[in-house]
């Protein structure tokens, strides 16, 4: 049940209720890919920095521990002790930026496991019964993300074959939520539309998925090489031939700016690494631009991250011991950046998402991207 509470021009805030719970939009999605927040995040953390949906890989989860192994020990939820909403990706993406053989074929692609180089297939219906064994809120479709650039010829006999797979995905999905035993016998769908940057091509497949009553639709295949302004002139023509009435996602995006002109072009859901991965590295967002902690200047600074900000890193600890920790290489240093990410992230959307309901969205948008500039530290 997706209901929309406020529009400010062409973005919106709506909630959308499932069974673990409402998921507030627009949302940021925190990246556990292996069911693990990288940097010693555990998910008693992610309640305390805010995160309302976590976000793993079917294919990840299929090589190691075994979805399997994961549905007998109760599915995901249980697993990795989280109660509120998980999204599991397909597959797809994580398959084809994997290095060495791969094989594309109608039925699906044929690759090595990146642990132990083993054969596996993964198609339409194997990635539904992994993320129907892991139980996750909501089911990502079996897609090809082409490469970028790619020709027309190329995109078209690909986007065509997602197409295909949506078919087969939409099926399958409905026979195992019908299954006696299934983990999450409500777990929703959501179709992915590609094209890479011909736009054309984009809004064909968006036309052809939209009457294909699905949970929410994702634009997929964006983020992989283009410049943003192709990615926002790719939003601007494909958000809305979708639905208006169902969420709509932005896969594996971005920056806190490509966040703001994603949210201005209708966009619901996000995702990315770069929250876990910058802190990993010592670089923590603020409100006037990215800092890197490993930076001398910070030695003798005993001011937190930022200034009034209210994640467990700022409340408790300076810009100077995150420092010490980072150049001694003590996991802390590592967690309390992440954690400040996630958290500025989270608030961010949080953000967002009250200046839309007051219509002040388009003047917020600009003092933020104007303060991400500023550089002040
Ligand atoms: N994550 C980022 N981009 C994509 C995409 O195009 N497809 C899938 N399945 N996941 C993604
Ligand atoms: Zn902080």
């Amino acid at each position: 049940m997706y209901q929309i509470v406020a529009t400010d021009g062409r973005a919106k805030s709506a909630h959308m209720e499932t069974v673990h719970g409402v998921i507030e939009t627009p949302v940021f999605m925190n990246v556990g890919t292996i069911a693990a927040i990288k940097g010693a995040v555990a998910t008693t953390d992610l309640k305390e920095i805010g995160t309302q949906v976590e976000l793993s890989n079917t294919y990840h989860l299929h090589v190691r521990p075994g979805d399997q192994i994961v549905k007998q020990l109760g599915g995901l939820h249980k697993f990795m002790n989280w109660d509120r909403p998980i999204l599991t990706d397909s597959g797809g993406f994580q398959v084809f930026s994997l290095k060495g053989l791969r094989k594309i074929k109608e039925e699906g692609v044929y690759f090595q496991s990146h642990i132990d180089g083993h054969k596996i297939f993964m198609g339409p219906e194997e990635s539904m019964q992994i993320q129907s064994n892991l139980g996750s809120t909501i089911a990502m479709a079996f897609d090809e993300c082409a490469p970028y650039p790619a020709t027309r010829e190329y995109m078209i006999n690909s986007v065509n074959r997602t197409t295909r797979w949506l078919e087969r995905c939409k099926k399958k999905m409905q026979e195992l939520n019908d299954a006696e035993g299934t983990v999450n016998p409500h777990q929703l769908l959501f179709g992915i539309n590609q094209g890479g940057t011909y736009a054309d091509i984009r809004v064909n497949h968006a036309r052809t998925i939209r009457d294909m009553d699905l949970d929410g639709y994702a634009i997929g295949g964006l983020a992989v090489g283009e410049t943003h302004e192709e990615m926002y002139r790719i939003l601007d023509e494909v958000v809305p031939e979708l639905p208006q009435n169902k969420p709509t996602y932005l896969m594996g995006v971005g920056t806190p700016a490509n966040i703001l002109e994603g949210v201005d072009r209708g966009i619901d859901f996000f995702d990315c690494v770069y929250p876990s991965r910058n802190g990993r590295h010592g670089h923590v967002y603020t409100n006037h631009g990215k800092l890197n902690l490993f930076n001398a200047k910070f030695e003798l600074d005993d001011r937190p991250i930022e200034e009034g900000c209210q994640c467990p890193a700022c409340r408790n600890y300076t810009r100077a011991y995150i420092r010490h920790l980072l150049k001694a290489k003590e996991m802390l240093g590592m967690r309390l950046c992440v954690l400040h990410n996630l958290y500025f992230y989270n608030h961010l959307m949080e953000e967002i998402r009250l200046a839309i309901r007051e219509h002040r969205y388009s003047e917020f948008k600009k003092s933020k991207l104007e303060g991400f500039l500023s550089k002040e530290d």
